[in-house]
């Protein structure tokens, strides 16, 4: 029996701001449970929902050192759907009203919590083989794990893999005050280590002290060896590049499942999708206070408001697109120039755009159900799940030709009949404008083409399955 822990910052059911979350939550379910023990390690955040933390039960504590403070570590756990989740507890560090705040702060809070998972190891009776960190929050446990390999036994063989969900996100601050922070020699602080551009990188440090390092698609994996997507990490990605892979993100098949989702106003299979999936949009026009009229084409956008979603594309166009016969439904929040921009066109045209910024898991599932298609033109994109997800409901993707989009979205292909969405390759307001009016074409023109591209899409398998087996692979290597 394998034993590997992950390592992250979030995870669902507990505790989400993005894909992240997704992927360490579902993940762990789909190995095989005979020859993998998968646990999985957050922090205990207040922001957690308290039903959740309620149902937590301790464990054990103990104090840590961190540098020349002296930090309580308390270590919670819970079993759900046969996966033993620890919780990493501290009221000092775990307090904000999110996840994330200040990146000063959260330097010293993720050093904290990976020294943390490291500290906890001999006291929870679980000792892993290999330790699975996920982006910038955990890179310093390789690198601690690095550390107390000379002067403890216990630590020595185990053996850790980075996965970069977003390269973008690289945790950096002053190395002088990082070094106060963690305690870490001196020695830790040299460009061909944790130091990048004379800060502390911990992502970088990840990288470099990692066995493996995956990241979350192939085309991501290639993209991020150029400057372009690289984030100035090129030059090390390239020269890793023999122990980094790409493995493609699943979702989880019974969160995310139109025939039995308890949000959505009528579920649907792929046999029933022509006439029922519509019901969805009626419901969800009422409920947006749109135009009722289910010829119409809605495109559907949740979503993270940030630059690297390719939001500046669509404010560029937007009037434009609203002269279309088209209807707009978001659900995000983020920047507040995109916040802002979504809620003006709401007022301007009230018929046709409906702007919902904030955080909503039922409103997320009604999108993906209720919506024709599904716009998602990022600038880049390591994977992706909205994509799947509207994949899997049959809500027809436009995305542009990037990462992880590029790898699960077929373009369609009028002639061979092929194809699960659309797609447009620069990043050109215009060529996305030209996509989404394609789009409209086969839709409002020929229904039957659009319903096949639809159904092709829900055919698509991108469950865990065949994902995991790669990292259970990748496991088995090391
Ligand atoms: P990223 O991780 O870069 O934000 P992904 O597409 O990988 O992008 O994952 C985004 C996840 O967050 C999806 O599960 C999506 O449904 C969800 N999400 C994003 N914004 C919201 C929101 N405002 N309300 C509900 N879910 C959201
Ligand atoms: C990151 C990426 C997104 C990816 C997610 C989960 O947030 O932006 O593309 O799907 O991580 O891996």
């Amino acid at each position: 029996m394998k034993k590997i822990l992950f390592a992250a910052s979030e995870s669902v059911p507990f505790i989400k701001t993005g894909g992240l979350a997704d992927v360490v939550g579902s993940l762990p379910k789909y190995f095989d449970k005979e020859k993998y023990d998968v646990r999985v390690m957050i922090p205990k955040y207040m922001c957690i929902k308290e039903d959740w933390r309620n149902q937590l039960t301790y464990r054990t504590h103990f104090y840590m050192d961190l540098n020349w403070r002296k930090e309580y570590v308390g270590i919670l756990e819970l079993e759900y759907e046969g996966i033993r989740f620890y919780f990493i507890d501290n009221e000092y560090y775990f307090s904000g009203p999110s996840p994330y705040g200040e990146i000063y702060a959260d330097i010293e809070k993720f050093a904290f919590f990976s020294k943390a998972v490291l500290s906890a190891l001999p006291l929870i009776d679980f000792r892993p083989d290999i330790i699975h960190c996920h982006d910038w929050q955990t890179g310093l446990i390789p690198v601690y794990l690095d550390n107390f390999r000379y002067g403890n036994e216990y630590y020595r063989g185990i053996k850790t893999v980075m996965t970069i969900h977003n390269l973008k996100f690289q945790g950096t601050w002053d190395a002088k005050r990082v070094q106060d922070i963690t305690g870490l020699p001196p020695y830790y602080f040299a460009p061909d280590k944790l130091e990048a551009y004379q800060d502390a990188n911990y992502l970088k440090g990840g990288i470099v002290y990692a066995d493996r390092i995956t990241t979350v698609s192939n085309s991501y994996a290639e993209e991020i060896k150029m400057p372009f997507y690289g984030e100035k990490l090129d030059g090390l990605m390239n020269a890793r590049a023999n122990s980094l892979s790409g493995i493609v993100n699943g979702i989880d098949y019974e969160a995310y499942d139109p025939a039995e989702d308890r949000y959505i106003a009528r579920r649907y299979t792929v046999d029933t999708f022509r006439r029922d999936k519509v019901k969805n949009k009626m419901a969800l026009q009422e409920e947006m206070n749109l135009e009722r009229d289910h010829h119409r084409m809605m495109i559907g956008i949740v979503s993270r408001l940030t630059d690297q979603k390719g939001f500046d594309l669509i404010a560029y166009i937007m009037d434009e697109l609203c002269q279309d016969a088209v209807q707009i439904v978001v659900l995000g929040t983020g920047e507040e120039r995109y916040e802002n921009m979504f809620r003006h066109f709401a007022w301007k045209y009230p018929d046709k755009v409906a702007a919902n910024i904030f955080y909503s898991e039922p409103l997320s599932h009604k999108i993906y159900a209720g919506c024709d298609a599904f716009l998602m033109p990022s600038l880049f994109e390591p994977c992706g799940l909205s994509q799947l997800m509207s994949l899997r409901y049959g809500t027809v993707p436009i995305v542009r030709e990037t990462g992880g989009l590029r790898d699960t979205v077929e373009p369609y292909n009028e002639y061979e009949k092929t194809g699960t969405g659309f797609s447009f390759a620069n990043y050109n307001a215009h060529e996305m404008l030209g996509a989404i009016r394609y789009a409209e074409q086969i839709y409002y023109d020929k229904k039957r083409d659009w319903n096949k591209i639809a159904e092709r899409a829900m055919k698509k398998d991108f469950s865990w399955g065949n994902s995991a087996k790669q990292y259970e692979k990748l496991y088995d290597q090391l």
